[in-house]
């Protein structure tokens, strides 16, 4: 039992270096772990280039486990006046101390214990962070029989020797991304943090529902966070437009607008009605600076207004479609603006890129659920319903719909993707998914720890009779209403369940389940034959479209 409590800033000796953090020894009896990502606001790609065994450091503890002899340790979270170091550069970046003695590594004398104490206070120790469960999938697996398949899709993906191979330069972004770009983009949307009450990110499709997935299954759809985020150039609807134009009215805004073909007419119509209102407040050189772009280096009429403009501007990369161009600037600078850390977001994704390299279908969870719903689908399942439990997570399936209907709906193939949150479609949808046509599987997204959690009180007349309850808490429930709901669908439904299992949704892991989830769609359109990278579908709304506008 340590003496120690949450929130206590302490000194203590670097006694291990991983890849995922440092160990530091309080006293006799307690030792701590400060995660990667605890270490600073800014990306953190190497442990060691901060500390050196033996070092002696502050930190704060910001978590203890039941025992109290482990704890969970950061040094961001440190007042300004205790940080290491103290040479700040740029941004709320410390530099490293430098440091005298080597001492033995103490990491390989920890005992099993304190690891799993840590591991339980830091999921992210544990190797899979995403976890398939396909037992309830009704589908008998034999990995042997597909390893050669998924081997070879795997090399010429990674060689970029495959169909569509001049839009997969997602693949190794977590790992090659420009931290000059990165460190911007945080410069940027500091500003933007300080200076305006609201953003608006004016794009559509692959040019939004990314960040706002982020978004808005991190901060929740009542977050008190200063900054207001106004999604527009999504639709052509005349009552959404006039309202948020109104709306706009009376915000101090600046605009995101965000389109890589910069002709996506959606987009170019809300940004001109947005340039018209700021130029009915601003002068020139004001809603100049109001703008900041993200499109094509190069192409596309938005290039064209920036350099006429001298928008500030961030650049899509050629070889990143839309669905797959959340780690880019299109998701990266709304969501720093959002006060959600980036540098934890690329870097789950970047820990996800290392941990789904092998193509080992038993070691590969993105490669199973891959294969699970591409067997479910050759079974006759025509729709994939994910199910959350979470009504924050909506856009999250609305970016995930998005990646794989417009990755694999082409040839006449594809399974469609829908999408559910429970418990509350179950009063709506449940009905069809128990009773209704056999049209469908249900993959199910469950949360190991909840972002917030509360508990129901006793009330002492007990008047709803729902006393057996108290001390419960809602996170509790949710999780029996999913074991319940699954048992019922699966036996008696008879409706097949893929179970995607996370850690608490925080920046870190989301970025890890964004990466898995792309993966995993590109290696099922390759294993329905399709390119996933191309949407020649889309096209031809827009030519009726056109043509019945008089477009000449
Ligand atoms: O995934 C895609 O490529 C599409 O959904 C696009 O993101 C969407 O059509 C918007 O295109 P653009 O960014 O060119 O305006």
């Amino acid at each position: 039992m340590t003496k120690y409590k949450i929130g206590d800033v302490v000194k203590g000796e670097i006694r291990g270096l991983q890849h995922y953090g440092a160990f530091v020894q309080i006293d006799e009896n307690l030792v701590g772990l400060i995660h990667i990502s605890e270490i600073s606001e800014r990306f953190v790609r190497n442990v060691e280039d901060y500390f050196q065994l033996g070092d002696i450091i502050t930190v704060k503890i910001i978590d203890l486990d039941e025992s109290q002899n482990h704890a969970k340790l950061s040094i961001k979270q440190l007042p300004d006046s205790d940080r290491i170091g103290k040479k700040k550069m740029g941004n709320n970046f410390y530099r490293k101390r430098k440091y005298v003695n080597d001492k033995v590594d103490y990491f390989s004398a920890l005992e099993e214990s304190t690891m799993e104490s840590l591991n339980k206070l830091y999921g992210e120790v544990n190797e899979g962070i995403v976890k398939i469960d396909y037992s309830h999938a009704k589908i008998v697996l034999n990995f042997d029989q597909y390893q050669e398949k998924i081997n070879d899709i795997h090399e010429k993906m990674h060689n970029k020797d495959i169909e569509g191979k001049e839009y997969l330069g997602w693949l190794d972004l977590p790992y090659d991304y420009s931290e000059k770009e990165v460190a911007s983009i945080y410069d940027v949307s500091n500003t933007i943090r300080n200076k305006y009450d609201t953003l608006v990110v004016c794009g559509i499709g692959g040019s939004y529902l990314g960040s706002r997935a982020v978004i808005e299954a991190i901060n929740g759809l009542y977050s008190d966070d200063k900054m207001k985020i106004v999604y527009f150039g999504n639709t052509f609807s005349p009552t959404y437009t006039s309202q948020v134009l109104e709306y706009l009215k009376n915000r101090n805004f600046i605009v995101n607008v965000i389109s890589k073909s910069g002709t996506t007419t959606e987009t170019a119509i809300a940004f001109r009605m947005l340039k018209q209102l700021l130029e009915s407040k601003y002068t020139k050189d004001e809603v100049n600076s109001r703008i900041i772009a993200t499109t094509d280096k190069d192409s596309g009429l938005l290039r064209k207004l920036v350099e006429e403009n001298c928008y500030q501007s961030f650049v899509i990369p050629s070889n990143i479609g839309g669905r797959y161009s959340v780690f880019t600037p299109v998701g990266l600078l709304p969501i720093a603006s959002a006060n959600i850390d980036v540098y934890d977001f690329l870097l789950g994704a970047k820990k996800a890129y290392k941990d789904l390299l092998d193509s080992d279908l038993k070691s590969n969870p993105a490669y199973q659920y891959a294969l699970v719903r591409y067997l479910l689908y050759k079974k006759g399942y025509a729709v994939e319903t994910l199910i959350n439990y979470e009504p924050h997570f909506a856009m999250l399936a609305e970016w995930w719909k998005q990646l794989f209907g417009e990755s694999e709906g082409k040839q006449g193939k594809g399974l469609l993707p829908d999408s559910v949150i429970f418990s509350t479609d179950l009063h709506s949808l449940g009905q069809f998914i128990q009773d209704g046509s056999k049209i469908m599987f249900e993959t199910i997204l469950k949360s190991r720890n909840s972002q917030f959690d509360v508990e129901i009180k006793k009330d002492d007349k007990n008047f709803d009779e729902l006393n057996y309850l108290s001390g419960v808490k809602m996170s509790y429930i949710n999780e029996q209403a999913l074991l319940g709901t699954l048992s019922a669908h699966e036996q008696e439904g008879n409706v097949p369940n893929i179970i995607i299992e996370y850690d608490k949704m925080n920046a870190f892991n989301l970025g890890y389940l964004l990466y898995f989830f792309m993966k995993s769609c590109a290696m099922s359109g390759y294993l329905l034959g399709v390119n996933p990278f191309n949407q020649p579908g889309v096209e031809i709304y827009k030519r009726n479209m056109f043509k019945l506008l008089g477009k000449v």
